[in-house]
């Protein structure tokens, strides 16, 4: 079989799931990873013939892709700010807006940014503590998530950048106990609505980690109410709390965030023009 039957089988097969445009991007994205093949040296390959394993191996992704699964679990990584971060079940694959929060703590803060304590709460793949000690040159990071699997993620993927980050297993919602106190503290907690399910893709409902995801409609300001808490008492008094919102709740978690004693609360638009993302800081 050659790159060119198989790429016409992708386009046949996954036709009624994904637009084309979708189905070519995905394969060029699994030659890319599995043949080392770039989108130009793909073109120059269609007529080779491939082994018998790589057919194997392309089908499984097929297969895979039918299912809905996402791209980013069936070649286990993704980009985040220009780095590359293995994923997994375990983990919420970095959103694009994700990367804006991270350019926004970024753009807040004056030089020299490597001496800066900073918490990420609910790291997941690491993404948030990552990127900013990748930027920072930073090795005052750290980052707590409550899954021992999404925290296994995110320290092989600190390894994979020879990136010293110090990851804790936390439950924010157990009031944790701690001495420190914090430069800046971000989080992207779970946010989505239970009743909100109803309108999003299959892909992330069947396999992205609820627990990443999702709170009760009775009590969705859960996390935010934990972290303004926390975030109040191991700050330090010119420190900054950063934040990824749900779009529909933006006034609410800024109300809470002033009655836990935050001010100069600023809400941000996503790309794509959601609300998407406070900065606040604690008063003194
Ligand atoms: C929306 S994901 C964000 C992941 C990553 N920071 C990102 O932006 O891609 C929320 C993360 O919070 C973690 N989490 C859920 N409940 C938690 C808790 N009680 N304490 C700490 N982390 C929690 C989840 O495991 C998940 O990794």
């Amino acid at each position: 079989m050659t790159l060119r039957e198989l790429k016409n089988t992708f386009l046949t097969e996954l036709e009624k799931v994904y637009p084309i445009e979708e189905i070519n991007q995905f394969f060029f994205m699994i030659t890319e990873k599995e043949m080392g093949y770039s989108k130009a040296m793909t073109f120059l390959h269609l007529d080779e013939s491939i082994s018998m394993g790589e057919s194997m191996m392309y089908h499984n992704c097929l297969n895979r892709l039918k299912k809905s699964e996402p791209i980013q679990y069936i070649l286990g990584e993704t980009e985040f700010c220009e780095l590359s971060f293995e994923v997994d079940q375990h983990t919420l694959i970095p959103r694009p807006e994700t990367e804006e929060l991270v350019q926004w703590i970024d753009n807040s803060v004056t030089p020299p940014k490597s001496n800066l304590e900073v918490l990420d709460i609910g790291t997941g793949s690491g993404c948030i503590a990552i990127t900013l000690a990748s930027k920072w040159l930073s090795k005052n990071i750290t980052a707590w998530d409550v899954s021992k699997g999404a925290l296994t993620m995110a320290k092989r993927n600190a390894m994979n950048h020879g990136i010293a980050v110090t990851f804790e297993k936390v439950d924010i919602l157990s009031n944790p106990k701690q001495e420190k106190q914090w430069d800046i503290i971000v989080s992207n907690p779970p946010y989505v609505r239970n009743s909100e399910k109803k309108h999003m893709f299959p892909n992330v409902l069947q396999f992205e980690p609820k627990s990443a995801l999702f709170v009760t409609d009775e009590d969705p300001l859960l996390f935010y109410r934990h972290i303004a808490g926390f975030s109040h008492k191991h700050l330090n008094p010119a420190g900054w709390l950063f934040l990824e919102i749900n779009e529909y709740l933006s006034d609410e978690v800024i109300k809470l965030l002033k009655k836990e004693g935050f001010k100069d609360c600023e809400l941000r638009k996503d790309v794509f023009g959601k609300n998407r993302m406070i900065r606040c800081r604690k008063s003194e």
